[in-house]
């Protein structure tokens, strides 16, 4: 069936119901909700026998829908209405919530209801739970409603759709509606505040006397002893400050000053870099879960874990730094087998364009950047003393799938979508080793097949592909669990040290045929260009990823319809 999709971008829940319908045999083409005549020529273009519309911020206009049924993707429950569905389950902590996909009519979020799915609700911002939960039962809705759609081209009585209606109309939540109480809010109440708002809109609020919005806020451990004026900034850790509530503290990870300098999200220590210098630095330990984001455990015998698990992915130079530092505290005791979990939501997504940006020079920090991943990547090539598993438990784009390469075995859950091309971004070349690690994988796949398109991949075409070697678990707590029992079975193994004299040998073999520093040069002569050569289209991108704009019109590789 020749699917459109409507959508205000091609965002990671499109990305996946794109994938999941491709796979049934649909022909899916994209175009992006920029206005209501490029709709309707696109439209008049592919002549869909029925729209999608995964991720969409205002009405599909009438004489769309009027003349080819649309599916709309709501990330709310049956009955459930209103713009700020997700954002209300978080904020009163719902314990059940769901996915409806419904077809639009003349009323916002009123039409007949296709399918609905539920899920219960994990304790995470209104991000995470729709890059996992909302994700995954969104696309159990749609292939179902799709089905459904193919079998009768009618809708499903409500009852057999989804299960009784038990939501109502919810109105867009406010920034008042947001607002934290320092004096009186407890951690657990500035959390879900700041989780029902982030990745957008964030709360509202004030740092160092300045507004900002506040994102990414983790509880942080507070010295037994200490006592602390509620709303209180009282030091930093990496890139977060600590603010006290009335019970504990919270670590503020990253915040946008609208009215400052770049008026972008930011870690909060860059945005203020003149009001942190006088904070003092928190001490702590990489396996006392004092740190926002970086993480290691021994969970079982002769196994390791790391999480590093950076907002949104990105990881900075600083960041990159203390990896790579915490690689080599690990290494110097290697587990037998050393699994990297990267982050929940995403395993990485490459350099941070985000403080790139907003350097004083974007070139020399990408320089930087680059230069940092790719020392976290060397350490992990060279890491011959144990066995690394990559577990991807979250998605990943650009250098954030190479740099998973580097280990020895690289597993993913079924629901992560891989963007393994750095094309996107400015005709980026990219680094990470990758001119190494692709033709090292089995097959292997072909750089045309992985970097040459532009187009997601599901995490079983990426093993169909050679990108991964195993995809398994239902859910993302199933797979850690199972990645954890193969990792102890492995360290178990009495064939472990055979393999791992296989790999240091292998190492030897590949270094003495081209060293990796001759593939670093190479891929960073090619960086070089993009950074600092005549063709600006990396910075340009970068730029309008970062600020969000909205793009004027839909790329080519996605408008297939316009192909035609
Ligand atoms: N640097 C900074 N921020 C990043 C980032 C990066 N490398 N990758 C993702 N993000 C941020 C996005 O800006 C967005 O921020 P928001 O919370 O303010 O909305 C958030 O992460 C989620 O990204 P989004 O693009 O909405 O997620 P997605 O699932 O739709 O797409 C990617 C995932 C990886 C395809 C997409 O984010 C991407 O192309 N990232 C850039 C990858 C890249 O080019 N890296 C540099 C080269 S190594």
């Amino acid at each position: 069936m020749r699917i459109l999709f409507l959508t205000r971008s091609f965002n990671g829940l499109a990305q996946r119901l794109y994938l999941e319908l491709t796979a049934l045999g649909h022909e899916v083409a994209v175009e992006f909700d920029i206005s209501d005549a490029v709709s309707l020529e696109a439209v008049a273009l592919w002549q869909p026998t029925l729209v999608v519309a995964p991720y969409l911020t205002r009405a599909i206009p009438q004489a769309l829908w009027r003349h080819t049924p649309c599916l709309v993707v709501h990330p709310g429950i049956v009955g459930d209405r209103g713009p700020s569905a997700l954002d209300w389950a978080v904020a009163e902590a719902a314990p059940e919530w769901g996915v409806t996909v419904l077809q639009a009519e003349a009323e916002m979020d009123a039409g007949p209801v296709w399918a609905g799915e539920t899920f219960p609700m994990r304790e995470a911002s209104k991000s995470s739970l729709y890059r996992h939960e909302v994700t995954a039962a969104a696309a159990r809705a749609v292939v179902r409603a799709v089905q459904h759609f193919t079998a009768t081209g009618a809708p499903p009585a409500q009852a057999a759709a989804a299960g009784v209606a038990r939501g109502r109309w919810r109105p867009l939540m406010t920034q008042a509606d947001r607002a934290i109480d320092w004096q009186h809010d407890d951690t657990a109440t500035v959390l879900r505040k700041i989780r029902a708002a982030d990745g957008a809109p964030g709360v509202s609020d004030a740092l160092f006397g300045q507004p900002c919005q506040l994102f990414d806020a983790r509880s942080a451990p507070r010295p037994a002893s200490a006592s602390y004026t509620p709303g209180q900034v009282v030091g930093r850790r990496h890139e977060a400050v600590l603010r006290a509530t009335t019970d504990g503290l919270v670590a503020l990870g990253h915040v946008r000053r609208p009215d400052g300098p770049h008026p972008f999200k930011l870690p909060t220590t860059l945005a203020f870099p003149a009001e942190i210098a006088a904070l003092p630095a928190w001490p702590g330990a990489l396996d006392d879960g004092s740190d926002p984001d970086i993480r290691y455990e021994t969970p079982c015998d002769g196994v390791g874990a790391l999480h590093f698990d950076f907002y949104n992915g990105a990881v900075s130079t600083a960041q990159c730094m203390r990896l790579r530092e915490a690689l080599c505290r690990v290494l110097t005791r290697p587990p037998r087998v050393l699994v990297l979990f990267g982050g929940t939501d995403f395993w990485c997504n490459g350099i941070h364009l985000n403080v790139i940006e907003a350097a004083d020079s974007p070139a020399d920090e990408s320089w930087r950047n680059i230069n940092a991943i790719d020392d976290v990547t060397q350490t992990l090539i060279e890491a011959t003393g144990c066995l690394v598993i990559a577990a991807m438990q979250g998605s990943a784009g650009a250098g954030g799938v190479f740099m998973a390469l580097a280990a020895d075995r690289v597993w993913a859950r079924p629901g992560v979508v891989l963007n393994p091309h750095y094309k996107n971004m400015g005709n980026l070349y990219g680094s990470e080793y990758w001119t190494y690690l692709l033709p090292r994988r089995p097959g292997p796949p072909s750089a045309a097949d992985v970097m040459g398109r532009r187009l997601p991949l599901s995490a079983r075409q990426a093993r169909a592909l050679g990108l991964l070697d195993d995809v398994f678990g239902d859910s993302a707590p199933a797979f850690r669990a199972q990645v954890l029992l193969r990792a102890a079975s492995l360290a178990a193994s009495a064939d472990l040290p055979g393999s791992l004299q296989a790999k240091h040998a292998r190492r030897l073999h590949d270094e003495a045929v081209k060293p990796l520093a001759t593939y670093r040069e190479e891929e960073l002569a090619r960086m070089r260009r993009n950074f600092y050569g005549f063709d600006p289209s990396y910075h340009v991108a970068r730029s309008n990823f970062v600020r969000r704009v909205a793009p004027s019109w839909t790329p080519r590789h996605l408008a297939i319809h316009r192909r035609i």
